[in-house]
């Protein structure tokens, strides 16, 4: 890769500003300084600096958000504030947008990346990634059994086999592996109650960390990467 591009990826210096550190003598690979913008660079292995600061080479971010409540899983939008906001300014620079849609008022994990194909993958029905939610019910929670093997929802249509742990009268966890419109609310709402409080506490083997205040997000570990990837 060239040293221009790998520093634009990076989200360093444009191709335009390299030009002119090169020209400052403020980029160095291995310790030598750049004599030109399009110099190759092993990416992997070369260790480049500008201005002393060695810049790390990610192809793309993976994070990890506790979503509080009010905010929708969006990275624009007018009338609320929406989940990429909660990032700092200089991941605000990359393309993030969350993996899957939680609800305004739902809280918990979201994931966020830029990496398009990786979501798209988990995403995809046919790989069934599990979904755990923790949720809270406005009565005593019965017809489990309906629940879990499936009821009519809006537009008829018949959610799939699922899991529902009661955990006491008034809530339990609930695991998915598809995610339609406002599925728990509408999968509760058929049976008869109501949803109070929702919270998704795990995406495929990733659970929440809880050590994450809500509204606080940081970088999913590689072994969580590796989580990911092998759905
Ligand atoms: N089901 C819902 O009703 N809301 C969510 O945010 C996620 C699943």
């Amino acid at each position: 890769m060239r040293l221009d591009k790998f520093l634009s990826e990076t989200k360093t210096l444009s191709r335009t500003e390299t030009a002119k550190a090169v020209k400052q003598g403020i980029i160095t690979v291995n310790s030598k300084v750049a004599l030109k913008p399009n110099l190759p660079v092993n990416e992997e292995t070369d260790i480049i600096c500008v201005s002393g600061r060695i810049i790390e080479y990610n192809k793309y971010r993976y994070i990890m958000l506790n979503k509080p409540e009010g905010y929708v899983s969006a990275t624009d939008d007018k009338s609320a504030p929406y989940v990429t906001q909660l990032l700092s300014e200089d991941l605000q620079k990359f393309e993030l947008f969350p993996v899957g849609r939680l609800d305004k008022y739902t809280v918990g994990l979201m994931i966020l990346t830029d990496d398009g194909r990786l979501a798209h993958r988990v995403l995809s029905p046919k790989h069934h990634a599990e979904k755990v939610y923790y949720f809270k019910c406005e009565k005593p929670l019965e017809r489990t059994e309906e629940l879990e093997a499936g009821v009519h929802i809006e537009g008829g249509y018949l959610t799939k086999p699922c899991k529902v742990k009661k955990l006491s009268e008034f809530d339990g966890e609930i695991t998915l592996t598809e995610g339609k419109y406002h599925q728990i609310k509408q999968m509760l709402y058929a049976v008869g109650n109501r949803i109070t409080y929702l919270e998704r506490i795990r995406f495929a083997d990733i659970p929440l960390d809880t050590s994450l205040e809500r509204g606080r997000w940081r970088f999913l570990t590689e072994d969580e990467i590796e989580k990911l990837r092998k759905i």
